[in-house]
């Protein structure tokens, strides 16, 4: 049967320890250039609603990689921007592709896609969740601290798709989550209720951001004003200035802890410039490791 990988609730512990031991073994055939076609002759369709370098280049690239082809569909050049419904679009496109990956704002849509197509479905990021970021970061943890399993991560800032699926991971894995989010800009209620009832390590929402940082391993953020949310910018910089990862903000994390950021970030807005840049942050080998990842799944799904 086919899988999909539409939120984190999609994989089993087997699924997770089955990423991590491919994305390291294709991180490392990568770098000693050993050849890795494993998906000769495979095509990814990449929908796009919403704009990306990362997401698109690292499934983009990836695939080459592997010895497939990805092609990248923005919406707007395609009949789905025309209004073709998405039963028929699905249903058809699994007759030409291996998979199809999918950037758009209503989760919903991903999981009406999924439901009709009979290939695999990827969310490539929606208004509610980035489930193939937080799986990347997990393995960017794995590497940095050597395992996820009794870490802290303090996600500072808005409840949005970032610390939803943040908030699923925390549910399946043995980590510890601290969020610190602004009143009114609260993670989504159900993944929230739900995340909690399934934690083993405990899920808590915080106002305060220095109490969520305590003594924290993973200092974690995002954009204050995601993608669609554009129009609430100048607001929305009023309403999270205190939820910024900054120098005082770090200092209640612990000595050696991390900074991250499934970037594109806004210095001076939810993190400062001598913190993203500084030597705590690891936020490029962050982004690198989208691709090897994102590979792994490839092979996995595909
Ligand atoms: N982090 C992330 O998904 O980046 P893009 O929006 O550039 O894909
Ligand atoms: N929360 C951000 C993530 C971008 C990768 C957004 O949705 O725009």
């Amino acid at each position: 049967m086919k899988k999909d990988l539409i939120n984190i609730y999609d994989l089993e512990a087997a699924d997770f320890e089955q990423i991590w031991k491919k994305s390291k073994k294709l991180k490392k055939d990568l770098k000693e250039g050993k050849p890795h076609a494993s998906l000769k002759g495979k095509t990814l369709g990449m929908i796009f609603d919403k704009s990306s370098t990362r997401t698109r280049i690292s499934f983009e690239v990836g695939m080459y990689q592997l010895g497939g082809i990805a092609l990248f569909l923005n919406s707007r050049d395609t009949q789905i921007g025309r209004g073709e419904i998405i039963t028929d679009t699905a249903r058809m496109l699994s007759r030409y592709l291996n998979g199809i990956m999918i950037r758009t704002f209503s989760q919903a849509n991903v999981e009406a896609f999924a439901r009709h197509a009979t290939i695999p479905v990827i969310n490539g990021l929606t208004d509610l969740l980035h489930p193939c970021q937080i799986l990347s970061d997990l393995f960017t943890i794995k590497e940095k601290k050597g395992s996820y399993e009794g870490i802290k991560v303090a996600y500072i800032g808005d409840g949005n798709n970032v610390a939803n699926s943040w908030i699923e991971a925390a549910a399946r894995l043995p980590l510890k989550l601290a969020l610190a989010c602004p009143e009114g800009y609260d993670p989504d209620a159900q993944i929230m209720a739900k995340g909690i009832k399934d934690s083993k390590e405990g899920i808590t929402l915080y106002r305060d951001p220095l109490e969520a940082a305590k003594n924290a391993d993973i200092l974690y953020t995002d954009v204050w004003a995601s993608m669609g949310q554009e129009s609430e910018n100048e607001e929305r910089k009023k309403i999270f200035k205190d939820y910024q990862i900054n120098a005082k903000l770090l200092k209640k994390a612990k000595n050696d802890a991390i900074v991250m950021h499934c970037l594109p970030a806004h210095r001076g807005e939810e993190i400062t410039g001598d913190v993203i840049d500084g030597p705590q942050s690891v936020v490029i080998d962050q982004a690198e490791n989208r691709l090897h990842v994102q590979k792994a799944i490839l092979e996995i799904l595909l």
